[in-house]
């Protein structure tokens, strides 16, 4: 069985930024989690190249919207290489293949009897590459999101029969873990109850977008192509352009990650549209917050937007994915404030994590030779740090089934300080001056360095990087996660084990694992 899981794909009218960065950041920690617990995943991002948006920057840049394509699609796939985000694969709407997956889904959908001719008439929100709920007393209606003036559309257009999924698309979203978190359901369910209608599939003179079979001078509107992207991906790079192959490779998805503004798409267009084909239905569609700066929407009008390259440069991967995940509730609105950002990564990372390995480890070289002290009846599980580590395990267990990344690295965190706390009652620095205790001090300091091992065990999904560094100290491989290595199921499950630390094992020389943040301005 194949865990399919994915992000969205992305428009390339803009350079990435802090939104998708964070959806991708969020979706590669539940990858790696996936992996680790030894299943076979297929994490899937990409970029949603068509419509009039798209066609439209190309125009403004001058460019053709293929050479706009490939330069802001290369600019994701550079970012989530520097990001070491672990996908299995980058699909790009452009890729031929896909062309070919649509038209075949497209005609399964028409003999469904699911496509039918009719005029469009509304007002169109470009940006959003959706039309508008009735926005018509307004005399120059604006999408309430973009805040950018709606364009008026009256055209005929092939619609697809949404109306005839109403009942099994209630029936769906009202399942119980569909939709979560639970209470984004409320709202999906208010609109399917005002009544699904029928929505056009194609449009008339928009060139930049797929050819739809037998109807010349249509193309299929953006989101009706976009969505396929997702089953397009599992094709195998020698696979022919064949929907059943791709289906096949790892459909229906595990999982969808999006942003809460395309919950009706995912939720809703996309089941129906499924339901049509005949294909079966994604298991969960997660939809997040959106993240605002400083308690104001980001924005390019506004000049305040985070851009993902600098914050990469400036703070490290782990640092980040530490804030993001840390401190935003998964499936909240989040804000992101600087100092907080700042103090967080310093007193968790550096101070509570770092500064616990680096005096631990450096106490265990200078009085146990460079080593890992003896044991003693610290290797066994009724010592007080093995029963905190098990209760973090388990926090840990179900908050990432629960994609609840807050309370898993705060279960980390909490071992941690745990551990923290307990080296400053034994204070073996008072002990060791004392004749005969290297016995006792080297149990203490061994349950340390276990507990340690296992905060960067916990932490190898959210923050590899420093996982990784955090078991190299202790002498220990790090834990892979990456595309690929789902085959680890084994070694994290012993990984988590207590008492794993080889007495007498090589220390390597302490380097602070996290440096500390400092800021000069603002990012
Ligand atoms: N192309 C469509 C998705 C098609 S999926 C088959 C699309 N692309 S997007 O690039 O505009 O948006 C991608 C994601 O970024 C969305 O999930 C959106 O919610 C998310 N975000 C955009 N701004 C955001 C924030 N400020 N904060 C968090 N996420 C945000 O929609």
């Amino acid at each position: 069985m194949t865990t399919t899981l994915t992000t969205p794909l992305y428009y390339v009218n803009d350079r990435p930024h802090l939104g998708s960065t964070y959806t991708t950041l969020a979706c590669d920690a539940i990858a790696r989690h996936r992996r680790l617990r030894g299943e076979s995943v297929l994490f899937i991002t990409g970029c949603d190249e068509h419509g009039l948006k798209i066609q439209r920057t190309a125009e403004a840049a001058g460019l053709t919207p293929q050479a706009h394509c490939d330069r802001v699609s290369a600019q994701y796939r550079d970012l989530w290489r520097r990001w070491q985000i672990g996908h299995d694969r980058f699909i790009r709407t452009t890729d031929p293949r896909h062309a070919a997956i649509v038209a075949q889904f497209f005609e399964r959908v028409r003999a469904s009897g699911d496509v039918v001719e009719g005029r469009q008439q509304g007002w169109y929100c470009v940006a959003c590459e959706e039309f508008k709920d009735d926005p018509h007393e307004a005399d120059d209606p604006e999408c309430p999101i973009h805040r950018r003036p709606l364009e008026w559309r009256d055209e005929l257009n092939l619609f697809f029969r949404l109306s005839r999924y109403q009942s099994a698309i209630e029936e769906l979203v009202a399942r119980p873990g569909f939709i979560a978190p639970a209470s984004r359901r409320r709202e999906v369910e208010n609109f399917v109850a005002s009544g699904l209608r029928d929505f056009s599939i194609s449009r008339v003179d928009l060139p930049w977008g797929i050819a739809v079979p037998g109807y010349p001078g249509h193309t299929f509107y953006v989101w009706f192509d976009a969505l396929l992207g997702y089953i397009s991906a599992l094709l195998e790079p020698e696979d022919p352009a064949d929907l059943d192959r791709a289906v096949v490779r790892g459909w229906p998805a595990s999982l969808h990650v999006i942003g809460k503004d395309i919950l009706r798409f995912h939720a809703v267009f996309w089941p129906a549209m499924l339901l049509s084909a005949g294909l079966p239905l994604p298991e969960r569609v997660f939809g997040h917050g959106f993240l605002t700066r400083e308690g104001q929407k980001m924005g390019k009008s506004l000049g305040n937007v985070l851009d993902p390259e600098r914050l990469l440069d400036l703070c490290g991967r782990d640092a980040v994915r530490w804030y993001l995940l840390r401190d935003i509730p998964f499936g909240d609105d989040g804000d992101f404030q600087q100092q907080r950002f700042v103090d967080l990564v310093n007193n968790d990372l550096a101070n509570t994590i770092g500064n616990l390995l680096n005096r631990t480890s450096s106490m265990a070289r200078k009085w146990f030779e460079a080593s890992v002290p003896p044991a003693g009846d610290a290797a066994e599980l009724r010592h007080p740090l093995a029963q905190l580590a098990q209760e973090a395990d388990a926090l840990y267990d179900a908050a990432m089934q629960s994609l609840d990344f807050r309370a898993a690295a705060e279960a980390a965190l909490q071992l941690a300080i745990s551990a923290n706390g307990f080296l400053n009652d034994q204070a073996p620095w008072k002990a060791m001056k004392r004749e005969g205790m290297a016995g006792p001090v080297g149990a203490d300091l061994y349950a340390v360095l276990e507990a340690t091992r296992r905060v960067a065990v916990l932490l190898a999904p959210l923050l590899p990087d420093l996982s990784a560094r955090m078991l190299q100290q202790l002498g220990q491989e790090p834990l892979s996660s990456g595309p690929g290595e789902d085959g680890n199921g084994s070694r994290w499950q012993d990984a988590r084990g207590w008492g794993r630390l080889a007495v007498g094992a090589p220390l390597p020389p302490p380097e602070p694992v996290m440096q500390r943040l400092e800021l000069d301005g603002p990012l």
